[in-house]
């Protein structure tokens, strides 16, 4: 949800910015800008509102700017909130001297009575954004003879909501101030240079070492360093966090996307997540915790809260905790959570699932979580996230960085780390044995290989995508965590090729969705050998009966329930509640094929932005 980028100190150059702002891209994608200052106390401007073009046309702006004596600057990619996407709502956003810049990612909830005021005082506004409220607030506590920082500092106390800003002004040259308030912001450094970004891979191959800022700190960076100050004004502290993640492993490498690179990464992201939590027989470890085993054992309810592709996850772990633990499990999107009354208690824990760790819901739902005194735990991508601080327990997903905004990777490495919560609740309450658990962190630790059995069919699924490319709508359907792995599969055609799609529990078919099947509809089920086979093969009968086109994802030796003019996708048979991890492989490479037959950009979906930072 926008990012942003800020470099001050020696040899500082625009480029620095449309490399970093490349790897925010995922962010959003509707303007793109920057602002340079420069030793003799000028500044220059570049912006471009032209969607998917407007880095690479600013990319090409910039390369006329010289980068000699240039002393700081700040860069921006926009996922439009307030203002429809133009070059006026493009950031920077100036005050009305045109001395002073600013970029935000997040909302300034306050904004309408903040503009009111400013224009009664005679600023003048030139775009519809939030974003520019703060430039002239700046402006008008500077014209009081305050410091910039000390206008950052007045006016952070002044404005609602979850946000991050950069500011720079031509009285404070080489100067940046940020701001951070529940949304992400870290900082880094070479040595010769500090950098200010909203997500690490903006600066990954620029800085050594990072840090984070806690909430409603103010951070002031100059070519020497950073202070930071507390919301109460007094001195505070970054926290240094190491960052293992390579350069590598944030560009495309060969590949044509990220999008299919992560796709392929899957058995990897698995096998790192899972390595080496298993510590003697039974016991699975957390990264961090400040929960003891007696503390959960206390527990008498988990409840799991996340917001998309990572609801998903949770879904699959509500099957695997309650068969594993006999805990009750209660699964929300995260945004509702926050507003209903949630029965949570100290004995309940709650678990905040969220590739990024930085999604504001779900942040908001943690923080809710901890006010009601639950125990909570964080499994998250992102190290040191906003989530992974504060909840009492982390559980990280060894993914790597994930740039399409179509989570896959993660997703799957989010499951595989949930069920290991599962079998550790599991061991805790006494549910399983410790040599049961072996036995599944055994199962657990063999589906990578499983999931490249399924990579290979890439090419075939491709075929079967060409197919079906000209029907009108989609419907997935799946019992039991076949389920999850549906809805799943058409948020991923959704989301990235724009069909009509949608995931249902197959038994509720009949109560609804059947009215849409006709010539037009594809239906693909999930039918792996389980318990309930006969009773999904039951739903496909149903869907033929209303000529719509049926894929089967299912294992050897079921081959038989399709008929002429169906397709069957073979996925290795696992056990029943590891099975999400294989079967939704196909219809990310399913949801991949069809947006590439239709010509869409797999990895900047219209619409979207990987990091959700506002409600
Ligand atoms: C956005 C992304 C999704 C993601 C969701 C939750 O909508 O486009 O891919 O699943 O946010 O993000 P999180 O970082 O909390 O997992």
């Amino acid at each position: 949800m926008c990012g942003i980028i800020g470099v001050v100190g020696e040899g500082s150059h625009a480029k620095q910015l449309t490399d970093g702002l490349r790897r925010l891209e995922y962010r959003g994608y509707d303007s793109a800008g920057l602002v340079v200052t420069f030793s003799d106390g000028e500044m220059q401007r570049r912006r471009v509102a032209n969607g998917k073009n407007s880095l690479s046309e600013l990319e090409l702006e910039t390369s006329e700017i010289s980068s000699e004596s240039i002393v700081s600057g700040i860069g921006h990619t926009r996922w439009a909130t307030h203002g429809r996407p133009s070059l006026p709502n493009a950031h920077p956003h100036l005050d009305c001297s045109e001395r002073l810049a600013v970029i935000q990612n997040g909302i300034v909830e306050n904004y309408a009575e903040l503009k009111v005021e400013l224009i009664e005082k005679g600023h003048i506004f030139s775009s519809e954004t939030d974003t520019e409220v703060i430039s002239h607030l700046l402006e008008d506590e500077m014209r009081t003879g305050v410091t910039l920082l000390e206008a950052v500092k007045r006016s952070a106390l002044r404005m609602r909501g979850a946000m991050s800003f950069v500011a720079l002004s031509l009285d404070a040259v080489g100067e940046l101030v940020g701001f951070k308030r529940m949304a992400p912001m870290i900082i880094g450094t070479n040595g010769d240079q500090w950098f200010i970004a909203s997500d690490i891979p903006a600066i990954l191959d620029q800085a050594t070492s990072f840090f984070h800022l806690e909430d409603d700190s103010v951070a002031s960076i100059t070519k020497s360093g950073v202070e930071v100050f507390a919301k109460d004004g007094s001195r505070s502290e970054m926290t240094e966090f190491v960052v293992d993640w390579t350069l590598d492993s944030a560009e495309k490498a060969g590949y044509e996307d990220f999008m299919s690179k992560e796709i392929f990464e899957q058995p990897g992201a698995l096998r790192d997540t899972l390595a080496g939590r298993l510590r003697g027989s039974g016991e699975i470890e957390f990264d961090e915790t400040s929960i003891s085993n007696d503390d959960l054992a206390r527990i008498n309810k988990v409840f799991i809260v996340a917001c998309g592709t990572s609801f998903h996850a949770g879904m699959v772990a509500k099957y695997a905790i309650e068969h594993w633990t006999k805990m009750p499990v209660e699964l929300d999107i995260s945004s509702e959570f926050r507003y209903r009354d949630p029965v949570v208690d100290e004995r309940t824990l709650v678990v905040a699932v969220s590739q990024s760790g930085e999604t504001l819901d779900t942040l908001a739902a943690l923080h809710e979580a901890k006010n009601l005194g639950a125990q909570t735990i964080a499994v998250c991508n992102v190290v040191g996230s906003s989530m992974a601080r504060l909840a009492d327990s982390v559980l990280y997903t060894r993914a790597g960085p994930e740039v399409g905004v179509a989570a896959t990777k993660t997703h799957t490495a989010q499951i595989g780390a949930l069920l290991l919560l599962a079998l550790k609740l599991s061991r805790i309450k006494g549910q399983l044995f410790p040599s049961e658990i072996d036995g599944l962190y055994q199962e657990l630790i063999e589906i990578p290989s499983k999931i490249e059995e399924v990579l290979d069919k890439w090419d075939s699924i491709r075929s079967v995508a060409q197919t079906f490319s000209e029907r009108e709508r989609f419907y997935f359907i799946g019992r039991h965590v076949g389920f999850p792995v549906a809805l799943e599969g058409a948020l991923k055609l959704k989301e990235i090729s724009y069909l009509p799609a949608e995931g249902y529990p197959a038994g509720e078919l009949k109560h609804g969705p059947i009215a849409m099947l006709d010539k037009n509809a594809v239906v693909i089920a999930m039918a792996s050998k389980t318990r309930l086979f006969e009773k999904i093969v039951s739903n496909i009968e149903e869907v033929r009966a209303r000529d719509s086109a049926v894929i089967v994802i299912g294992n050897s030796g079921s081959e038989s329930v399709i008929r002429e003019g169906e397709y069957f996708i073979e996925v290795p048979q696992v056990h029943p509640l590891l099975a999400p991890l294989v079967d939704v492989v196909p219809l990310q490479i399913f949801a991949y094929h069809m947006a590439r037959i239709h010509g869409e950009d797999v990895d900047r979906p219209r619409n979207l932005a990987k990091t959700v930072t506002v409600e």
